[in-house]
């Protein structure tokens, strides 16, 4: 018998066939049980014998059973192992590369190009607070600007009550201007690209839009219109490709720069071309920072002169993809972005 259920233990392969063996041996009407059962009704000299061959047919069985079951617990990890393997040489299928977004193509570009000037990049909340949108840039609170760029109002805050800061969405990146001299100590070159925000919508503006604001300080008589117009030409040309494009400086107004100006590069209305032609297009916005600025920044006007400029983002990579429509940049229309996206 003993012989015959060892064979059964080590016939059983598979984890089931092994628990109905078990069960076929030591269960509740088992042959092993039989056995016991049988036990009782031996005269007690016999019993005493018979019980302890039963007692060694116990233990080696059992060992048998246990071994069986770590004998197949093995292989079943070795057979799922196996089923489970990654096949590392199966070519890879990757989805189509996306494309880079003309918005942060053409920031990505402005960005370099002055970097190769030395201006390092400083960022500012979109969330603003009207003091550094505003206020800190000599645009105080009846100003006509501050309506004429349609601002969004955060809730809260009426901006009543003295110190009292109500929020905006910036509505310009020229509040980077502001935490930059505050943050850092002159010599300053940055270049600040960002979103900006301004209630109105159509062909030419959007709600959300981006510009890019640069800023430089040195001491005073180092830094002059001379480097603005010279800084900004150069970008222009670069940005264009065209090393003879023509670049027209013309006086405005910024509560923020004096004094302001307005930048203009050469194009054809008729050809829709950018470069020499019969027409000015607007590109840029700049001038020398208001000694007032500096002084709202803890900078002492007799000490520090620099330039501020700003441009946007949008315009300048229309002008250069020849896009007509500034919504198209917001309409995530796949075809129109292979098409005007840059290759990753
Ligand atoms: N912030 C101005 C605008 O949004 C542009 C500007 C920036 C002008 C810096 C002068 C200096 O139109």
């Amino acid at each position: 018998l003993r012989d015959a259920l060892l064979a059964e233990i080590s016939a059983a392969t598979t984890q089931e066939a092994w628990e109905s063996v078990r069960v076929g041996i030591f269960g509740k009407s088992g042959r092993f049980r039989a056995l016991q059962q049988g036990l009782g009704k031996l005269p007690p000299e016999e019993r005493r014998d018979r019980g302890q061959v039963l007692n060694g047919l116990k233990k080696t069985l059992e060992g048998a059973l246990e071994s069986r079951r770590q004998e197949l617990a093995r292989q079943a990890l070795a057979q799922r192992l196996e089923r489970e393997r990654e096949d590392i040489s199966v070519p890879v299928e990757l989805p189509p590369p996306g494309r880079i977004h003309p918005i942060n193509q053409a920031i990505a570009e402005i960005v370099s190009l002055f970097a190769v000037q030395g201006f390092d990049v400083a960022e500012g909340p979109d969330i603003e607070s009207q003091w550094h949108n505003f206020a800190a840039l000599n645009t105080p609170d009846h100003h006509p600007a501050r309506t004429e760029q349609d601002t969004f109002y955060l809730p809260g805050g009426k901006g009543e009550v003295e110190g009292e800061e109500r929020l905006v969405l910036r509505t310009q990146t020229s509040g980077v201007q502001i935490r930059t001299m505050l943050d850092g100590q002159p010599p300053l070159r940055i270049i600040a690209p960002g979103r900006t925000y301004r209630a109105d919508h159509d062909a030419t503006h959007s709600p959300m839009f981006h510009q890019c604001e640069g800023l430089m300080i040195d001491r005073k008589g180092t830094l002059t219109l001379a480097h603005l117009k010279g800084v900004l030409t150069d970008f222009l040309r670069r940005y264009f490709g065209q090393p003879d494009l023509p670049v027209r400086f013309r006086a405005s107004y910024f509560p923020f720069t004096v004094p302001s100006m307005e930048i203009d590069i050469g194009w054809s209305k008729q050809k829709g071309t950018i470069g020499a032609g019969e027409d000015w297009l607007e590109v840029l916005g700049a001038g020398m920072v208001q000694p007032r600025v500096l002084a709202n920044c803890g900078l002492d006007p007799a000490v520090w002169q620099g330039f501020a400029f700003g441009m946007g983002v949008e315009r300048l990579a229309m002008l250069k993809n020849g896009i007509a429509d500034l919504r198209a940049f917001y309409d995530s229309d796949l075809r129109w972005l292979r098409h005007y996206g840059a290759a990753p």
